[in-house]
């Protein structure tokens, strides 16, 4: 079978940007922004995202175009058998992260609509708690995995990058739209200040703390660590500068983050609304809930919800789609049949997470920040010790002169400093996972021991491979 490929460059672009944009911008980002001092987080998530985002959203470029597979294959392809675990753990992060991503879809698919009628206006906190979770929650999760499954079913070209070169400019504009309304409400400028001017001595007392969040942030940001970037770039057929792309992909999509950020803490400012109360469910009960007050509430909830539905869905796609490439590549499914298991597959864990809370939280919160950590980390150690000179060359490959000066400080990037940084935050989550007290410089020298650890270990498994 021939292996799809994207109809153009700025298609792949699009799609990767659709992927990168989603409830991390918007249903994330305004929590995790407001909970760690508002432009202290802002400031240390964009030097994360430069720093450490677009080093790995490239290692994982590098791995999908130089093998032109899933990850599974990928790995399988450059590095051996013995490798294949490490993508492995990326269709396990993959599964993870959609099988709450589609229930997360589902409260937006309901609230687009619930906008329509007012439904949630009267009692916005009653409404949230009713529909959060439960059959209902499932069956909207099934609604919103089945526009994943129409989506993906249609291909490559013609389903995702169709969809995503309507629905990428289709979030900006609509998104900007509601960012210059927004500032036409009393009230609003106070939004403003707690986003963007800076609290140094807020984050000189949480230093690490808004990094750890951060960092974690940026990885869900970026789609990295489940395979989905490597999964898109592996249908890139021409040669073509991954740098200026993925540099393109992270400056959009923290654009688009920012700007969602422009939307809603004006808004919560200009409502009432203390940023950050309500944690995960603020969306829809601060912020909706809110929405009664305005004038054309009905619309404002509409357009609202339309916009996180689109972004949500041009995520959940990329995600569906590593599996499907996986179940093509490895095991020879066509296109239909490898949507329906992989749909089947989620129908059953998504609706799981619709009527567990507890699971809900242990794949979102836990599962999901830790796995997709330690798969990119694993990726980059790949790409250092495995790949070696071939990593840099495929890095190359396309690129243009100033981004080639950049080729071995991007090396030893994602060889040394990325991965020392990845495992120096998986270290600082031990307290909160264990409840063992760990201190900076314990996490900072365990995580200098994961690091070494783990290089010499890849570099034996290559070398006796
Ligand atoms: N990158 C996707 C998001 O931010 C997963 O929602």
């Amino acid at each position: 079978m021939t292996r799809a490929t994207w109809d153009t460059r700025l298609g792949f672009v699009l799609a990767a940007v659709g992927s990168a944009v989603g409830l991390g911008n918007i249903w994330r980002f305004p929590w995790l922004t407001a909970t760690n001092g508002g432009s202290a987080f802002l400031l240390l998530y964009v030097v994360v995202i430069l720093l450490v985002g677009v080093p790995g959203l490239l290692g994982e470029m590098v791995i999908g175009r130089r093998s032109r597979r899933n990850p599974v294959g990928a790995f399988d392809e450059l590095g051996g058998r013995r490798f294949r675990a490490l993508g492995g753990l990326a269709l396990v992060a993959s599964v993870v992260v959609l099988s709450f991503y589609t229930v997360v879809g589902g409260w937006i698919l309901r609230y687009t609509v619930a906008s329509a009628t007012g439904a949630y206006f009267e009692a916005p906190q009653a409404y949230f708690a009713a529909v959060d979770f439960g059959p209902a929650a499932a069956g909207f999760h099934a609604l919103f995995l089945l526009a994943t499954v129409a989506v993906v079913s249609a291909g490559v070209d013609r389903g995702i990058e169709v969809a995503t070169t309507v629905m990428v400019p289709g979030i900006v504009l609509l998104c900007g739209g509601l960012a210059v309304w927004v500032a036409t409400l009393p009230g609003s400028a106070g939004g403003y200040e707690f986003y963007l001017s800076l609290d140094v001595a807020y984050l000189r007392a949480n230093f690490f703390d808004v990094l750890v969040a951060a960092a974690g942030q940026a990885l869900f940001t970026l789609s990295v660590g489940a395979g989905a970037m490597l999964t898109y770039a592996s249908y890139i057929d021409e040669d073509r500068s991954l740098v200026a792309d993925g540099t393109l992909i992270a400056v959009l999509n923290t654009g688009i983050g920012v700007l969602a950020g422009l939307v809603v803490f004006p808004l919560l400012y200009s409502l009432g609304v203390p940023p950050g109360s309500g944690g995960p469910g603020a969306l829809f009960v601060g912020l909706a809930g809110a929405f009664a007050d305005l004038p054309a509430s009905r619309l404002v909830g509409v357009v609202f919800f339309g916009v996180v539905l689109l972004a949500a869905l041009s995520s959940a796609i990329s995600i569906f789609e590593v599996l499907v490439a996986y179940l093509a590549d490895e095991h020879g499914f066509d296109r239909p049949r490898a949507v329906v298991a992989v749909g089947g597959l989620f129908l059953v864990t998504g609706s799981a997470a619709a009527l567990s809370p507890s699971l809900f939280t242990l794949l979102a919160d836990t599962m999901a920040n830790l796995l997709l950590t330690v798969t990119l980390l694993g990726f980059l150690l790949f790409c250092g010790s495995v790949l070696g000179r071939a990593a840099i060359a495929e890095y190359e490959r396309g690129a243009g002169r100033v981004a080639r000066l950049a080729s071995r400080p991007w090396y030893y990037a994602v060889t040394v400093v990325v991965p020392l940084f990845l495992a120096f935050t998986l270290t600082t989550g031990i307290e909160g996972l264990l409840g063992v007290p760990v201190s900076t410089a314990q996490a900072a020298a365990l995580a200098v021991a994961v690091v070494s650890g783990t290089t010499l270990a890849t570099r034996y498994r290559a070398d006796t491979a």
